[in-house]
């Protein structure tokens, strides 16, 4: 073929699969069968790449981009990309329809649209080719992701007029994608996600477009951020427009002339919101005029012209069949909910925790009642309340053990506390939820060690405390179920990886009693490295501000144990890093300030600034705040009624400050 003939062929199987495109995926109405459609991709494919010269951008062929991004770049969005204020009742629209009425008159109509619940998009389109797609960000700036939007099929790579514009809309991950995609993870034995606007935000987060391709996302888009510049009057001939584009349009929205009208297509969609094949989180609703728009205007969050009713989050009725007792790593039994599997807010539920005792006795809770249920915001799952009611007489009182049902020790209840323990250290269930707890994402964050695995490898003995998990071999490794050469080959690379971890990761790690994430960061930044925070006195930890007694107890009596330094010990062998490694606070542009580098201790009441302004300030100058006085400390900051602090810094002759001259040093 001669390469006038050639594209001449290449335009019209463009054309014709742009159209076939389009009719599947936005009409949702296609008119041939998926094997022609195929037939004519290979076709074209083929021809491609026989005349690579005349392979574009907008080609069907390349949805799917080869290369893999290091890191997504920011992008300026051209008018920011607001989010709206939220309506929860009747009262709520009331209200918002004279707020409307007051400041547009009363010549008002609204458009009602389903709020999907996905992610906020904005896709450029330059001469009518899709250039740049962007998610929300701060609403100003937000990520280029146009490799993954590509992959979108009913987003047009190329608009049906020559236009430039740029378009808003949602991304979302329709329900039956989701759930194939939840039951595929679930079977690798990978972490399932909590509800399809995570997956769909899972999904557009990933730096390989071959990810995004095989997750079937859609897009329904809403808005317009540049209808002034095309002579359009109102938003609802914006979408027209934009539908006449190519683009794909919620096709339930209403053209509503009172709020009686938008009330009730509120509790319209209320009732008939489960029938959709894609989850909505509630209804927006939008003043129709653009000119009316502009009167309104928007406050520095939110547009006044458009509000989002918000659903109350569902309830649904199941059976609880049993009570299930487990022991978490600090040795709490709680109890969990086993219910007949039913579908709340986006996903299917069949558990969820009942807490302690006091918290059945309390819903009046027995094994084989009709339960109601939610997800509190919507991703953790709750029993509301029992319904008596539809009682038979066959429900059964629930009983607590006395004993460990995983070690048989007596449970104990330690004063002033509701829940059940078990206080042998040696509890397997206790040392299993460890090293679990180990591995998860803000401590040691080793992707790969999820709660299967660590179980499989616990129960098989591999693995005794958390040591041990640097002593795993591939041999060891490939014998699991389920695990091929490469995952064993990446797991033990996040191994490795996490020996290079910051102090604060460990700490929070090793699961001393009452030390969150936020303690052990705060520890860490204190006292730099383990060694220095193992032989800290029980006074020096009570100094720093957010230590408690409880937490300081707890972490002095830590280090008082044999077995946890034989275990510091033997990790420390290992290679594991015992440092504090937090971002140098030192930059090019603050190296001259008097703070750079420095650390500075703020004591006494402050008068000119909160104590976290000043702490805020002090760190931008490249300062690092402390809570406790020491030999490292180099300047400390007295207030009024200054105490103990201040007396320790004149002791060791540290340099003090009063208000005074922080507020003059910051100012300059
Ligand atoms: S209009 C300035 N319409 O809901 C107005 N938003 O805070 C911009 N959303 O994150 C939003 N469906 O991404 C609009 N039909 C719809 C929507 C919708 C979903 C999302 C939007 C934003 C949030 C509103």
């Amino acid at each position: 073929m001669d390469i006038q003939s050639a594209e001449r062929k290449i335009k019209d199987l463009q054309n014709i699969l742009n159209q076939y495109n389009y009719e599947y995926h936005v009409l949702d109405t296609p008119s041939v069968p998926d094997s022609e459609y195929d037939r004519l991709m290979n076709e074209l494919t083929a021809l491609e790449e026989q005349f690579p010269q005349l392979k574009t951008e907008d080609s069907p062929t390349q949805r799917v981009g080869g290369e893999i991004l290091d890191m997504f770049e920011k992008v300026e969005h051209e008018t920011s990309m607001l989010s709206l204020g939220n309506a929860f009742n009747e009262q709520d629209l009331r209200d918002f329809d004279r707020r409307v009425r007051q400041n547009a008159g009363d010549d008002v109509t609204y458009v009602c649209e389903l709020k999907i619940d996905g992610l906020a998009v904005s896709l450029r389109y330059e001469n009518g080719l899709f250039s740049i797609g962007a998610t929300r960000g701060d609403g100003t700036i937000g990520e280029n992701i146009t490799a993954n939007l590509r992959t979108i099929r009913s987003i047009p790579l190329r608009l049906k007029e020559e236009v430039s514009i740029e378009v808003r809309g949602e991304a979302f991950m329709p329900r039956k994608s989701f759930e194939a995609l939840n039951q595929a993870k679930e079977e690798r034995g990978e972490e399932a996600f909590a509800n399809p606007r995570n997956a769909a935000a899972g999904s557009l987060r990933q730096l390989d477009p071959k990810i995004a391709a095989s997750r079937n996302l859609d897009i329904y888009v809403y808005g317009l951020a540049n209808a002034d510049e095309l002579g359009i009057a109102a938003h609802s001939e914006g979408l027209d427009y934009l539908e006449k584009l190519g683009f794909k349009t919620n096709k339930e929205r209403k053209k509503c002339d009172s709020i009686e009208e938008v009330i009730e297509y509120v509790t319209d969609w209320t009732e008939k919101r489960p029938q959709l094949s894609y989850d909505i989180d509630g209804i927006v609703i939008k003043v129709d005029g653009y000119e009316q728009q502009e009167q309104l205007g928007t406050t520095a969050k939110s547009p006044r012209w458009a509000i989002a009713y918000k659903f109350p989050a569902e309830e649904v009725i199941t059976i609880l069949k049993d009570i299930e007792l487990s022991i978490g790593r600090t040795g709490v039994l709680t109890p969990t909910a086993i219910l007949e599997p039913v579908r709340v807010a986006g996903t299917t539920v069949q558990r969820a925790s009942l807490h302690n005792e006091d918290l059945i006795r309390e819903k009046d809770i027995k094994i084989g009642d009709h339960v109601v249920v939610k997800k509190a915001g919507d991703i953790i799952p709750e029993v509301v309340n029992v319904l008596p009611e539809r009682r038979t007489g066959d429900e059964v009182d629930f009983q607590m053990p006395t004993v460990c049902p995983e070690c048989g020790s007596e449970l104990v209840r330690l004063e002033g506390e509701v829940a059940l323990r078990c206080i042998n250290p040696k509890c397997p269930a206790q040392i299993r939820e460890g090293l679990i707890h180990f591995v998860s994402r803000n401590a040691m964050n080793i992707d790969g060690l999820g709660e299967k695995v660590v179980s499989q490898l616990f129960s098989e003995k591999l693995i005794e405390d958390v040591a041990d998990l640097y002593k795993l071999t591939f041999e060891q490794l490939i014998q699991l179920a389920r695990m091929g050469e490469k995952s064993v080959q990446n797991l033990l690379s996040a191994i490795e990886a996490s020996k290079k971890n910051s102090l604060e990761k460990l700490l929070f790690g090793l699961g001393i009693r009452h030390v969150g994430a936020k303690a052990a960061k705060t520890l860490s930044m204190t006292f730099h490295s383990m060694e220095q925070l193992s032989s800290a006195s029980r006074e020096q930890l009570i100094e720093i501000n957010e230590i408690g007694d409880k937490m300081a107890d707890a972490i002095a009596s830590y280090f008082e144990q044999e077995e946890a330094l034989e275990l510091i010990q033997e990790l420390k062998n290992a290679g594991v890093n015992m440092e504090y490694l937090g971002p140098k606070r030192v930059s090019a542009e603050n190296i001259d300030s008097v703070f750079a580098g420095k650390t500075i201790v703020l004591t006494g009441k402050l008068e000119l600034f909160s104590r976290n302004e000043a702490k805020q300030k002090i760190e931008a100058l490249g300062g690092n705040v402390s809570g406790s006085v020491s030999k490292k400390t180099d300047i400390v900051i007295a207030g009024e009624d200054a105490g103990s602090k201040l007396k320790k810094a004149e002791e060791l002759g540290i340099t003090v400050w009063n208000e005074e001259r922080l507020a003059e040093e910051l100012n300059k």
